[in-house]
């Protein structure tokens, strides 16, 4: 395989998208725009890639270095067109020599193949391969001109396009490869005398053509090269992202009778097996394993869900949720920071944070783990076995031993000892008849107050 590097266009200003937040940075399945065109150049196999930015934009810049460094980062200045952009990549690609895709930092949802189908383009003799789809309304792309055999003949750009270039609904996605040294080569010859007075990367199809070259397409769909420029199309983007997810996660083997209603982070693993009921969230860092099922309205972040264990209906798991085999848990409950033993349960209205729970152990409905004081964080322990009555307080730090009973309503502040009942609430009491004698005395008294 030929090097590879991949310069990623990021120095729009993206001031339709109305926000303090650089365009790129705005998140498609819980990603950065960004991160999907590194992540992309990355599964290719590019062993340079190169983002070229704004001078504005510092927090997309250190966003950047922090995954590329230093090296990762051109800055255009000011922003000429995307010919001039790709052309700020130059120096830093001095030293290499290999293929070179271009890729749009607005653009997310590429997939890897199809970058790989553009390279073996120019590995079988194009000159410059660049990605189309068919628009279903064309509007402002540029019109991909292609002969009688196919190949491309230029890239036309709306402004500058005929009415029968106009009707063409072939069109450019944006994304253009070719090897290095005749990218920048091309690019050299290319000027601002057009419609904008920019210097159009297209336009190395027509130079790469009179010089005898020979230029390619390949087709993805539409769905795949949706770009962000406004907030409508970043939702699009996101509808297009977990349409994609849903089916990835269906082939695997997972149930989910209405897929339309659950919804994926990029990052979310399933295995098979796997239920997933009506409306379910997924953040960030979520694992779901063999055979456990989700039940309906869950909110699941950071969490590794383990095989065969029952989630939800309203069940909240944040991050360091840890759930072993067989845990149960019902409505109502959030788990934070805990590590549920197998076949542990919960199953109605608890709060189990920064907590360790014993494998079989039994939280009883409300109880709560008061990990925080306002100001510091503690630990509740539950040893196995052990069963906590319905309403008790554990205020960590506290440990509770295997097999114990803690009594309902209990607040619990002292460990607790293996096997032992521990109770801790008011004592009952009882005195016979008084509700009647109380009745009698307040239905006289409401009875003088109406007379007088
Ligand atoms: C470009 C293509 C067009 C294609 C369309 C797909 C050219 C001349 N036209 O048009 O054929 O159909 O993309 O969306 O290439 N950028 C810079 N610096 C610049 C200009 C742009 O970094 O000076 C970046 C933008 O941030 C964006 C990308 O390049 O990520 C594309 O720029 P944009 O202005 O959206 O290009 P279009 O005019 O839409
Ligand atoms: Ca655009």
């Amino acid at each position: 395989m030929a090097n590879r590097a991949a310069v990623i266009l990021a120095a729009g200003q993206g001031t339709r998208m109305r926000s303090s937040l650089p365009k790129v940075l705005h998140p498609v399945g819980g990603r950065p725009m960004i991160d999907w065109s590194i992540a992309l150049a990355q599964s290719v196999g590019c062993e340079r890639i190169i983002v070229v930015c704004s001078p504005n934009a510092e927090t997309l810049q250190s966003h950047v270095k922090s995954q590329l460094g230093e090296g990762g980062i051109v800055l255009q200045d000011p922003p000429l067109g995307t010919g001039h952009a790709v052309q700020q990549a130059q120096a830093a690609l001095q030293d290499f020599d290999g293929d070179l895709v271009v890729l749009c930092g607005d653009v997310p949802l590429i997939r890897a193949e199809t970058v790989e189908a553009l390279f073996a383009e120019i590995q079988t003799g194009a000159a410059v391969g660049v990605l189309g789809f068919e628009a279903a309304d064309a509007g402002a792309y540029g019109r991909l001109i292609t002969d009688a055999d196919g190949n491309l003949e230029a890239i036309v750009e709306a402004k500058e396009a005929t009415p029968e270039q106009l009707a063409v609904s072939f069109c450019n996605s944006g994304v253009i490869a070719a090897r290095s040294a005749s990218m920048f080569e091309l690019l050299s010859r290319v000027t601002n005398e057009n419609a904008k007075g920019e210097y159009y990367l297209t336009d190395i199809v027509g130079l790469a053509r009179a010089d005898g070259g020979t230029c390619r397409t390949v087709s993805c769909d539409e769905a795949d090269v949706i770009g962000i420029n406004t907030r409508v199309q970043l939702a699009e983007a996101e509808a297009a992202f977990q349409v994609r997810k849903r089916s990835e996660v269906l082939a695997l083997g997972v149930t989910m009778t209405a897929p339309e209603t659950v919804f994926f982070h990029h990052d979310t693993v399933i295995e098979n097996d796997v239920t997933i009921e009506p409306n379910v969230f997924f953040g960030p860092g979520v694992t779901v394993r063999s055979g456990a099922r989700v039940r309906a309205f869950s909110h699941l972040e950071g969490a590794d869900i383990g095989a065969r264990s029952t989630i939800g209906p309203f069940v909240r798991l944040r991050p360091g949720a840890v759930l072993e085999p067989g845990v149960k848990i019902g409505n109502f409950v959030e788990v934070k920071n805990t590590h549920m033993g197998e076949g542990a349960q919960a199953s109605h209205l608890s709060y189990l944070g920064d907590g360790e729970i014993g494998a079989g152990a039994n939280i009883g409905a409300g109880t709560i783990f008061c990990n925080y004081d306002g100001f510091l964080k503690y630990k509740t322990t539950v040893g196995k076995g052990a069963f906590i009555g319905s309403n008790s307080a554990l205020v960590a730090p506290v440990t509770i031993g295997d097999g114990a009973f803690v009594g309902s309503g209990s607040v619990i502040t002292k460990d607790v000892e293996a096997n032992a009942l521990a109770v801790a609430r008011g004592k009952q009491m009882q005195k016979a008849g008084w509700a009647t004698a109380f009745r009698d005395k307040m239905a006289a008294v409401k009875a003088a107050k109406k007379k007088g």
